[in-house]
């Protein structure tokens, strides 16, 4: 039998339960989806594109090819700018916050977003993603145009939460900071449908993500801990598994529904990781703490760290929260060990 909450019922029936609620936050929704299928068709279409004759810079029709990513922003900004739920948006490939049109109406929500996320797989047909973030605006909720401000927000006052996975299907996973939800799209009516309902990690995984080919890199508490892991003294003599597909939305997905750990760590050359605080890092932790889980930049939590630009990266350690507090254990010993 085909089940029939669609994502557009799951978020009008999720609205009545908040008597307060206007309608706008569903709406936002409502256009994002929109917006993931239109790049879900194109990201299916993908290895087409030499076959088909779009070679160079002009495709058949004489216009400029664009980059998945270049259309992936393209497209969640043509589908968000008209809403009028909207002040300001920001997004992984523009360098400063970018301005709904001065003929649209302007509101009280900012959004932030990572159009393609894992890009460097795209011609390996190996899943890619969108990350989105949702935030009230701080600045008078009078139609005026949003500022860096209203952007700048710590991840704890994300009203909403997001991400797209284009993989062997593509689902849209989302939450309110009440539950997560997940629906994967009908290819053939274009709906997308209720298929993981109210999702919780597991307490602790067996599996850790990690690009293990920057071990030379990695500082000792780290190190130590991965050979905790592999050595898999506490865990009846089987070591946990290692998964990399390369692709944070892709990564981390996986983890959720099965329980494990996603690292993409501070080390000797890139101090700070590699992951953005706002497009990535921060909606990727209010989802995962929805469904039970936690997320650090090694210390503190990641919802916690006050912004100080559009771009700025940060650590992170995300997953199962047995094992995020098993990764912090061990980097604060080795940071005691070092520091004496
Ligand atoms: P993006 O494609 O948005 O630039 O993000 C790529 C990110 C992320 O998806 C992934 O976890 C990470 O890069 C992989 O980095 P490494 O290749 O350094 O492991
Ligand atoms: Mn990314
Ligand atoms: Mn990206």
């Amino acid at each position: 039998m085909i089940n029939f909450m669609t994502l557009t019922r799951h978020i009008l029936e999720g609205e009545k339960k908040h008597p307060e609620a206007t309608g706008e936050l569903s709406a936002l929704l409502h256009d994002l989806a929109l917006a993931a299928k239109v790049i879900s068709l194109e990201v299916n279409k993908a290895g087409l594109v030499d076959i088909l004759g779009f070679t160079g810079d002009n495709n058949v029709h004489g216009e400029q090819v664009k980059k998945l990513d270049v259309f992936a922003h393209d497209m969640l900004y043509k589908a968000m700018d008209h809403g009028g739920h909207l002040c300001v948006m920001a997004s992984e490939e523009e360098e400063n916050i970018i301005h709904i049109p001065p003929h649209f109406k302007r509101g009280k929500y900012v959004l932030l977003f990572d159009p393609l996320d894992g890009s460097s797989n795209i011609d390996a047909n190996v899943s890619i993603g969108t990350i989105f973030s949702i935030y009230k605006r701080v600045t008078p909720d009078d139609g005026s145009p949003g500022t860096l401000e209203d952007c700048l927000q710590p991840g704890v006052k994300q009203v909403a939460a997001g991400y797209v996975i284009y993989g062997s299907s593509t689902m849209l996973v989302y939450t309110t900071g009440e539950g997560v939800y997940g629906f994967t799209l009908d290819p053939a009516f274009g709906e997308f449908l209720l298929s993981h309902d109210n999702i919780k990690i597991p307490k602790k995984g067996r599996i850790y993500s990690i690009n293990e080919g920057n071990y030379k890199y990695w500082r000792p508490g780290l190190k130590k801990y991965i050979k905790h892991l592999q050595d898999a003294v506490d865990y009846d003599g089987k070591p946990y598994s290692a998964r990399y597909i390369g692709s944070m939305v892709a990564d981390i997905h996986r983890n959720l529904l099965y329980g494990g750990i996603f690292i993409y760590p501070a080390d000797r050359r890139n101090p700070n990781g590699k992951l953005r605080l706002m497009y990535e890092c921060n909606p990727m932790a209010f989802i995962i703490e929805a469904a039970g889980g936690k997320a650090i930049d090694g210390k503190n939590r990641i919802l916690e760290i006050q912004p100080e630009e559009l771009h700025q990266r940060v650590p992170i350690y995300i997953g199962s929260p047995d094992d995020v507090d098993m990764v912090r254990k061990f980097l604060a010993e080795n940071e005691m060990a070092e520091t004496e």
